[in-house]
């Protein structure tokens, strides 16, 4: 049986996993905390990374290697850029991009570098279960380009920006990073989200005030995921 590795960004991110798991075992490693367990019956392993890209590669890193997970399936908010997208909406990543990337002074595209890709698919199998199981619970999920950086976006133009450069529909700080590790290391990776704000003007308020409403929606579509891939 796999190993699953389930990671957010803060710990309001994971705290709903973490409060469903059986036979939690904690451990500490690289200033992070990781909880070893089991829902129902599937081995998984949850962990928080802190805010950003760096913070983020660690996480996902120590995930594969030392905790030896064999699939990587990410929880938590984004701000909305498609105007589609409302709070609480969840949205599925088909692709991730890294918006602050930028050598275009040596005319390469922007989140561009040499050996790497604008945009890192997700695994095809992993979509294609949560949208079996957001069919079966009568949720909409979205799905599109997300795009990642070391920013909170607060702002219309420069959301307006990212939106139009990656075809991105939302924006987050963590999920490229991820795709960045599990392509490398061939590990199926699945970076959901649900909308806490709209990257605008008022995105921090929002951002404060819907951060746990979403976090949950978010964590809660994860473990049925969890379910659907043990079967
Ligand atoms: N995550 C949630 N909202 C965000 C925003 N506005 N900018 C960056 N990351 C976010």
């Amino acid at each position: 049986m796999s190993k699953i590795a389930i990671m957010g960004a803060m710990p309001e991110e994971i705290e709903p996993l973490i409060s469903k798991l059986d036979n939690v075992e904690t451990m500490l490693y690289g200033a992070n905390t990781y909880y070893e367990g089991s829902y129902h019956g599937q081995e998984v392993v949850i962990a928080y990374s802190k805010i950003g890209k760096v913070f983020a590669t660690l996480t996902a890193t120590m995930l594969i290697e030392k905790f030896g997970c064999d699939m990587l399936l990410f929880s938590g908010v984004a701000g909305a850029i498609s105007d589609k997208l409302k709070i609480g909406d969840l949205i599925i990543a088909d692709g991730l991009c890294q918006h602050d990337l930028d050598i275009t002074a040596f005319g390469h595209p922007f989140g561009y570098v040499p050996e790497g890709e604008v945009c890192i698919p997700s695994d095809v199998t992993l979509r294609n279960i949560a949208k079996e199981v957001a069919k079966e619970k009568g949720l909409i999920l979205k799905e599109g380009i997300i795009a990642t950086g070391d920013q909170f976006v607060a702002n219309a133009e420069r959301k307006d920006w990212i939106g139009t450069t990656f075809n991105a529909d939302a924006l987050e700080m963590e999920g490229a990073s991820v795709a960045v590790v599990c392509s490398s290391l061939n590990v199926p990776f699945f970076i959901l989200r649900a909308i806490s704000d709209s990257a605008d003007m008022d995105a921090s308020f929002n951002f404060d005030e819907f951060l746990e409403s979403s976090a949950k929606v978010s964590a809660d579509f994860i473990l049925s995921m969890v379910e659907a891939i043990k079967k």
